[in-house]
């Protein structure tokens, strides 16, 4: 009777309903680098665990230490790191940077835009921050530099350097580093046009719209893609790490019962 009563419930909601839960979780201990434990859970289970929200990120947990393990374990989450100029700039140049000492750090995973300092080097820090800004206009070729000495977030910045100028700031050599940062001198820093298009996936290519990121920074230098554990030590909260390191993981099967029943 109560498996047939589960079952009319779920013909009309289960998807939202909040004990048929999707994702079976089975911890692995075995430690093997991200691309091998995705292996061994597309072989043996469904892929490398997603988690689509707290209750699922608690079952998670659950599974992970009741298995008594108690610290960071790979899940399906990666990223590519992909730094880009609001103007689209991608030629010769595009990839000149001057990251401050321990820059950028991926700070939670969410800080994806860049200012210039006085001193000259790039800071990766949160998009929402209101600071002052630097746009060009004319070429790129030719640019003339121009600090707006107003604060607004980096996005607003980039709307009112398209309306007034050209666009926010694009930074290709010494050379324009120097300029701008004559015209910022006075101030502390001030956004440039370098932002990180966030490209964040799940393993199995579900949609990437819950998140759980342990706020922290994730010193990850020059690396073009990481991969995310959640870490027990820290409640659960996902982080980034190289993705050759090895590490314990946690799988997926899809759960049939609330369909079957
Ligand atoms: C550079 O940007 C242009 C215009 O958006 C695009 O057509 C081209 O494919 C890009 N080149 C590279 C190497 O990404
Ligand atoms: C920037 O400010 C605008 C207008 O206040 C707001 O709509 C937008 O969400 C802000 N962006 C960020 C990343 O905080
Ligand atoms: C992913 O989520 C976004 C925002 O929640 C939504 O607009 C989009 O349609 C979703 N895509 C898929 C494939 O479910
Ligand atoms: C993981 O290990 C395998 C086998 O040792 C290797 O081929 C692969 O490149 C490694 N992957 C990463 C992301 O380090």
């Amino acid at each position: 009777m109560e498996g047939i009563f589960i079952g009319v419930l779920c013909l009309s909601g289960c998807l939202t309903f909040s004990t048929c839960l999707l994702h079976q979780y089975h911890f692995v201990s075995d430690a093997m680098n991200w691309t091998e434990a995705q292996s061994y859970c597309r072989e043996t289970y469904t892929d490398l665990a997603t988690i689509e929200n707290t209750e699922e990120m608690k079952k998670l947990k659950d599974t992970v230490s009741a298995a008594g393990h108690s610290s960071e374990v790979w899940i399906g989450l990666y990223s590519h790191i992909d730094w880009k100029w609001s103007d689209g700039f991608n030629k010769s140049g595009a990839e000149y940077r001057r990251w401050h000492h321990n820059r950028p750090n991926y700070l939670a995973a969410n800080e994806l835009c860049v200012v210039q300092l006085k001193s000259g080097t790039w800071f990766d820090i949160g998009c929402h921050m209101k600071k002052a800004f630097v746009c060009y206009r004319g070429t790129l070729e030719d640019s003339d530099f121009v600090l707006v000495n107003t604060a607004k977030n980096w996005s607003e910045a980039q709307r009112h350097c398209r309306e007034h100028f050209r666009d926010l700031a694009t930074v290709r050599n010494n050379a324009d580093r120097d300029k701008i940062q004559n015209i910022i001198y006075p101030l502390r820093w001030a956004w440039i046009g370098l932002y990180r298009d966030p490209q964040i996936y799940w393993s199995d290519g579900s949609n990437y719209s819950f998140s759980s990121w342990y706020q922290d920074y994730n010193r990850l230098g020059s690396m073009k893609v990481v991969c995310g554990v959640a870490d027990l030590k820290k409640g659960g909260k996902w982080r980034l790490f190289s993705c050759e390191e090895r590490k314990p993981f946690v799988c997926y099967s899809m759960r049939g019962w609330c369909f079957l029943e």
